[in-house]
């Protein structure tokens, strides 16, 4: 039927001479056609590219885990470049015992293997007034979902002996900003990691090398990368990203502090602004990415029409607590323009908000914990643009 296809009856040069030996990459790289998933930054969002974020490219990616060179960026003095000779992890404070680790120290502790995204709390920040970056790596591509193997915290607090009063614990990273927080014991003691591998390998330079707090759930900022101390306290320290930033400024002028944990969240990464539908009418996948800090994801629902009607999306992959899940809707499209949006569900019966009414009960001075739905409008040329309906 019809003309001959090329791509068939021609012979390529891949077909007709020897490719590339083993070892022309001793370190995997993709593909030259795969060039497009790449992080990206937006340049009018941060001053400097050292204090700045760039973000994961969630229309490139399918599955639940974040290849390591692509998992999004944030550092507040640049990347730390720390020889892991003079690694040293110390844990002081309301201890029996201070101590400090060198990296062999820590690999001779039992370690463990789970999968967890890292939301930054400022993912969507910039859509809190209204739709603004036209693709979901701007809009939520402060979202990384990574097997990580690490130490249980617990096992090293044990070590140290935590005293009686011992009710936070202050983490401090080794880089240029310092970065430190205050968790509560409880959530120490809980389910974080003293983390030192990602999918993996060695942790990357970017995401803390050598070794990264895993806090599950709970806002990106609180992960401390390059983590060089542990201070065990009575009372938070209130530190600048507990109080002047990472703080919900509500419209009564009063802030919400301390909201850790990060509320459940989908986001449909194709069809969206930079995975636009190509192929014309008929059969059309979407796809997206649901995660909540408090559990699993059970459900998430699809709607074509903004709302009017939604269809339960199919679940397909992995469902780990605190992890990202992800979702497809297959249908077949007639051509005519779309809204599309997701609706996560998560297993403590939590369903994710409308923007709006967040907006109601948030108001819109934060820039953080915006866990609103995102509409993509899709034209009948297959486009999507970013956009809010009411
Ligand atoms: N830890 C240190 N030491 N320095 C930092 O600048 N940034 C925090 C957190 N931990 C930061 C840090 C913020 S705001 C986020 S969102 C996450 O790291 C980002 O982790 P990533 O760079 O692996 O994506
Ligand atoms: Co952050």
């Amino acid at each position: 039927q019809g003309a001959p296809d090329p791509a068939i009856t021609e012979l390529q040069p891949w077909r007709n001479q020897l490719g590339d030996g083993v070892d022309a990459r001793p370190y995997g790289v993709p593909s030259k056609y795969a060039s497009e998933a790449v992080r990206r930054d937006v340049p009018w969002l941060t001053a400097d590219p050292i204090s700045s974020v760039n973000f994961t490219p969630l229309h490139e990616l399918d599955g639940i885990i974040t290849p390591n060179g692509l998992c999004f960026e944030r550092h507040h003095g640049g990347v730390a470049d720390v020889d892991p000779a003079e690694y040293r992890l110390m844990i002081n404070g309301l201890v029996d015992k201070e101590i400090v680790f060198t990296l062999e120290d820590l690999m001779r502790y039992p370690r463990e293997n789970h999968v967890y995204f890292l939301e930054c709390a400022a993912n969507s920040g910039m859509e809190w007034a209204g739709a603004q970056l036209n693709g979901c790596q701007f809009t939520h591509g402060m979202i990384h979902n990574v097997m990580y193997t690490g130490i249980p915290l617990r096992l090293l607090l044990e070590e140290a002996g935590v005293q009686a009063g011992g009710k936070w614990l202050l983490a401090e990273g080794a880089d240029a900003s310092a970065m430190t927080r205050s968790i509560p014991m409880e959530k120490a003691l809980d389910d974080c990691l003293v983390a030192f591998k990602m999918n993996g390998e060695a942790l990357r330079p970017e995401q803390g090398y050598p070794v990264r707090l895993v806090v599950p759930g709970w806002e990106g900022n609180m992960w401390i990368k390059w983590l060089r101390r542990l201070e065990v306290g009575d009372e938070p320290w209130h530190h600048r990203e507990e109080t002047s930033k990472y703080t919900d400024l509500l419209a009564n002028g009063q802030a919400r502090r301390f909201t850790w944990e990060m509320d459940a969240k989908s986001v449909i990464t194709s069809p969206s602004p930079q995975a636009p539908i190509t192929h014309g009418k008929g059969w059309t996948v979407v796809t997206g990415i649901a995660w909540s800090g408090r559990g699993t994801i059970p459900r998430v629902d699809v709607t074509l029409d903004g709302g009017k009607n939604w269809h339960q999306a199919r679940m397909s992959g992995p469902s780990f607590n605190k992890s990202v899940h992800r979702f497809y809707y297959e249908f077949e499209w007639d051509g005519s323009p779309l809204l599309l949006q997701s609706r996560a569900h998560d297993s403590t019966g939590y369903v994710q908000p409308t923007k709006n009414e967040l907006r109601a009960i948030r108001g819109e001075n934060s820039i953080y914990h915006n866990n609103g739905i995102q509409t993509w409008y899709v034209n009948e040329n297959g486009e999507a643009e970013n956009v809010e309906i009411s």
